[in-house]
């Protein structure tokens, strides 16, 4: 039987499937004020009706200067709660289970009037100079963190991913080349790795659900974190009781990546091998025989896709002929089916 379509638990959470739709901010905001939009239902829902088994919502800012974009989804008021509530509701009435991706932007946020990093270091030069946190303005964005996992929590979502990839807020701190802090925040991987810490903690004792960690794995350049430094925040992670290091890479400063049909797996791999924890795949992972390989060889226990789901939101359908899989109709189609 295909491992793709075998279910897997995370805490008290089941996952029908292994099909992981990964967050992909949609710019979709109206008025500039993080709520949800009608395209937001249509193209979650879509994907839900289309077989995924957890949808993890795109980047969504703990406080308005942690938006990538102006547009992105917001969980910093509790105006934000209705809209993702009834969001969840639609999608748990297709049997698939919704998660939300935690998120601040730092020396990224592309429409800030101001923005926040660990070192006042740009990332280029089309991006301004940040403002370097001060330890006030690091606890605001932790508590800011803990508030946005209870709304979370109250909005009945089923997963909690803290977004610490891509060169975002909590990636600039885990890297020596966009934190270049004397302080107990910067200097030593430990103490880099201080601020996602204090962020997993808020987040734990405030929601009871599984939580999932996105890193960046890789990031392609020599100064930058190691592999054996990554390996030490998964440790922690893993001590912490993450339930999933999500596997991505990139991001920190403007490397030119060399991107090839599973290209960031090799880390994954390494990952839950070396130190026994789940994790999940990403990255031009495009059709159901190569997301089946990763998995019958423990190389991941989950498959993201990205722009495969954006394409078609019937990804899983064809997996399933791919893999001769009987993949069970949504009841409303069952008529039309085969
Ligand atoms: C339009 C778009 C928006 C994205 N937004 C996010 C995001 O909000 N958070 C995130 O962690 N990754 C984001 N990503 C990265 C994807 O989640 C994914 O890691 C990447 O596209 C590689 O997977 P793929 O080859 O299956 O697309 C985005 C990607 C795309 C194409």
């Amino acid at each position: 039987m295909a491992k793709l379509f075998s279910p897997i638990r995370f805490k008290d959470v089941t996952l029908k499937n292994r099909i992981v739709m990964s967050p992909m901010c949609m710019y979709s905001c109206d008025n500039q004020d993080g709520i949800i939009t009608p395209f937001h239902m249509t193209h979650y829902i879509s994907r839900a009706v289309g077989g995924v088994g957890l949808i993890i919502l795109e980047a969504t800012a703990v406080e308005p200067a942690g938006r990538i974009s102006a547009e992105d989804l917001g969980i910093w008021d509790d105006n934000h709660v209705s809209g993702l509530t009834d969001l969840v509701e639609q999608i748990h009435t297709n049997n698939t289970k919704v998660g939300i991706q935690l998120a601040h932007a730092g020396r990224k946020a592309e429409d800030e009037k101001f923005t926040f990093s660990p070192s006042p270091l740009a990332f280029n030069e089309k991006y301004q100079v940040p403002t370097e946190l001060d330890i006030p303005g690091i606890k605001r964005i932790v508590k800011a963190f803990a508030d946005g996992a209870s709304r979370a929590k109250k909005a009945g979502f089923d997963v909690i991913e803290i977004h610490a990839a891509h060169g975002y807020l909590i990636n600039q701190f885990l890297s020596p080349l966009s934190n270049q802090r004397s302080d107990e925040y910067g200097g030593s991987k430990e103490n880099r790795f201080r601020f996602l810490a204090e962020i997993v903690e808020v987040v734990k004792n405030t929601f009871d659900g599984p939580i999932f960690v996105r890193i960046s794995t890789d990031e392609y350049h020599k100064d930058g974190n190691t592999i054996d430094d990554i390996l030490y925040f998964v440790d922690k992670l893993k001590d912490m009781g993450i339930d999933l290091i999500d596997c991505s890479s990139g991001g920190v400063i403007p490397a030119k990546i060399k991107v090839y049909p599973g290209y960031q797996v090799k880390r994954c791999e390494t990952i839950k091998q070396e130190k026994e924890i789940p994790t999940g795949a990403v990255g031009l992972i495009t059709t159901g025989i190569q997301a089946e390989e990763i998995l019958q060889n423990e190389r991941a226990d989950l498959i993201f896709l990205g722009r495969s789901l954006l394409k078609n939101p019937y990804w899983v359908v064809s997996a399933a002929d791919e893999l001769t899989y009987p993949l069970e109709a949504p009841k409303q189609y069952k008529r039309g089916w085969r």
